[in-house]
């Protein structure tokens, strides 16, 4: 195939960004999305220009690295997969691809294809874990959870931190992963001790780091490629709620 790419090009976080055609030729439909991008660099390197940046690291759709809006839709157009998972094969011989990264006030752009995203990490790390000390691995069967809730804390447990949801919403809003951990926690008994803690020192460094509110237009949900319900927001919103009855706020 002979694509055609218009890729996001900005040689730093205050430099003017703009579209750039590229022409990717020889693309088998087997190669993944990325390693499209990579034959694109190595043709650019090849030609003494400067390669394209963009994230990645697994490319197995574990990590959350990798970040690219493909035609307007972050991790392109399959459903719950990440975009180094996406395949040649969904595009044909001379399409045009438009590539360009996550577009959020809280998620700057550092290089071309490339954001920051340490504003989930500020996220985590105002509340997102569990400090009691546990000890050792308990046996499998020493806390008693029953199993609906034990695999809904384990699917909002597969939240990848990739970041789409925030990409993807006109708010911004970084609801859906913050809920999607929230609700990982708060579904569990060793989650319960911080319970309250948690939601309010997360949402509220949310909103110091510039992410907006959630309007329940669901976006969040279509393109995340772990498939995190939204049914986990209303979740956070009553965990919210009843810490803020709780702390008399
Ligand atoms: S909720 Fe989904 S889209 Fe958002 S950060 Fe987690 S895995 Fe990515
Ligand atoms: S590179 Fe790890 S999820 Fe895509």
């Amino acid at each position: 195939m002979r694509l055609h790419l218009k890729i996001w090009r900005q040689a730093g976080p205050t430099a003017a960004g703009r579209l750039e055609d590229y022409t990717a030729d020889d693309v088998s439909a087997d190669m993944s999305f990325l390693e499209m991008l990579d034959v694109v660099n190595e043709g650019l390197v090849r030609q003494g220009r400067d390669a394209i940046a963009f994230d990645s690291d697994c490319r197995e759709g574990i990590c959350g690295t990798c970040s690219l809006v493909v035609n307007g839709i972050p991790h392109g157009p399959d459903r719950g997969t990440t975009v180094c998972q996406l395949h040649m094969r969904r595009f044909k011989d001379g399409n045009t691809i438009t590539i360009e990264p996550w577009r959020a006030k809280a998620f700057p752009v550092i290089k071309d294809l490339v954001v920051d995203r340490s504003a989930f990490d500020r996220i985590i790390a105002a509340g997102g874990y569990v400090s009691v000390n546990c000890g050792g691995a308990p046996d499998g069967n020493t806390v008693l959870i029953p199993k609906d809730v034990s695999e809904t804390a384990m699917d909002s447990a597969a939240c990848i931190g990739c970041g789409a949801c925030v990409a993807a919403c006109k708010n911004a809003s970084a609801h859906l992963f913050m809920s999607a951990k929230i609700s990982h926690l708060a579904l569990l008994p060793q989650g319960q001790v911080e319970r309250h803690r948690r939601v309010l020192a997360m949402v509220e460094q949310a909103d110091a780091d510039g992410f907006g509110s959630c309007s329940n237009e669901g976006e969040c949900e279509a393109v995340c490629p772990k498939e995190i319900p939204i049914a986990n927001i209303a979740r956070m919103t009553r965990e919210y709620l009843r810490a803020m009855l709780i702390a008399g706020k």
